[in-house]
């Protein structure tokens, strides 16, 4: 399971680390409040706001962490039985994970909707990308609505490929690992309590998050609850490090630096250190 702190060592903001969370930096775009700008209400009323964010997010422009290209990793060992991911930014496809082995809960902007009730017209990717980039705000042909990103605002359903897999996902799952997100969105952050009582949690964090209130509720990285440290364990710190030495324990160093070196000469991508 993973969130926005996967991503931010390629240079993509999170939402809500203090002072570089992206909600910690919307003030230019006067909203009514920062997650206005993922709002549907918000948007079908004041669109301008997330366009002049999207084309600052857009896919395209980064190259995959460690921590992306050790879930990838893990699918080429075959440990891999599903990634979810909260992000949009499409950083795990880049990094050539299945995209059988990926949901995308909060979508991405990998394909495109007008947002019209009896229209719904699908647009492709590259066709919303030329607007964005020429700073028009896409509108469909037939209806005139505004055309969408399929990303997940606040106040619309989650892809149905998020339920339709979750159950048999977290019901066979042996080992659970969570890396960078800070667990307050719902219904993604409960998922962490669908694993059975027995199988290990890992959480990479640079904050403790999602910590239990009560027996089965969250993390019990102190055994507060059952009485004994039990089967959750946390490393606080960076999930790119965490990643590397996690693959060093295993290892797994050279193949993890080989996946990441193969993408730079392929992609020929100015990596940010070699
Ligand atoms: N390494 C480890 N942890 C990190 C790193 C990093 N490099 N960078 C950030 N973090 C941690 C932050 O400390 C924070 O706890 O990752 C967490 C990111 O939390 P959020 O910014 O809330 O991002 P996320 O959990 O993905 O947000 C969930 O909120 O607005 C919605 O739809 C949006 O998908 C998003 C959802
Ligand atoms: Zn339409």
């Amino acid at each position: 399971m993973a969130g926005a702190g996967i991503s931010t060592d390629a240079g993509i903001p999170d939402f809500r680390s203090p002072e570089t969370g992206l909600y910690d930096n919307l003030q230019s775009y006067k909203l009514p409040y920062p997650e206005a700008i993922f709002s549907i209400d918000y948007f079908r009323r004041q669109p301008k706001p997330f366009y002049v964010l999207a084309k600052e997010l857009y896919p395209g422009q980064f190259v995959p962490t460690k921590s992306h290209f050790f879930v990838k990793l893990l699918e080429k060992k075959g440990l891999l039985r599903r990634h979810y991911t909260q992000n949009i930014d499409c950083l795990e496809r880049v990094a050539g994970i299945d995209p059988e082995l990926i949901v995308e809960a909060h979508g991405s902007f990998h394909t495109a909707h007008c947002i019209g009730r009896k229209c719904l017209k699908e647009y492709s990717q590259a066709w919303v990308k030329e607007k964005i980039f020429q700073d028009e705000i896409p509108r469909c042909n037939v209806c005139k609505s505004l055309v969408k990103p399929d990303i997940t605002f606040f106040g619309e359903g989650l892809p149905p490929r998020f339920f339709e897999l979750l159950e048999n996902d977290f019901g066979s799952c042996d080992l659970l690992v969570v890396m960078g997100t800070s667990l307050l969105v719902q219904p993604f952050a409960s998922l962490i309590n669908d694993v059975a009582n027995s199988v290990p949690r890992l959480l990479i964090n640079r904050v403790r998050v999602g910590e239990a209130s009560a027996p089965g509720t969250g993390f019990d990285f102190d055994g507060k609850h059952v009485g004994r440290t039990h089967r959750d364990a946390l490393v606080l710190g960076d999930c790119d490090a965490a990643c590397v030495l996690l693959a060093e324990r295993l290892g797994w160093t050279d193949e993890l630096a080989e996946l990441r070196s193969a993408f730079l000469e392929e992609t020929n991508s100015l990596g940010q250190d070699q």
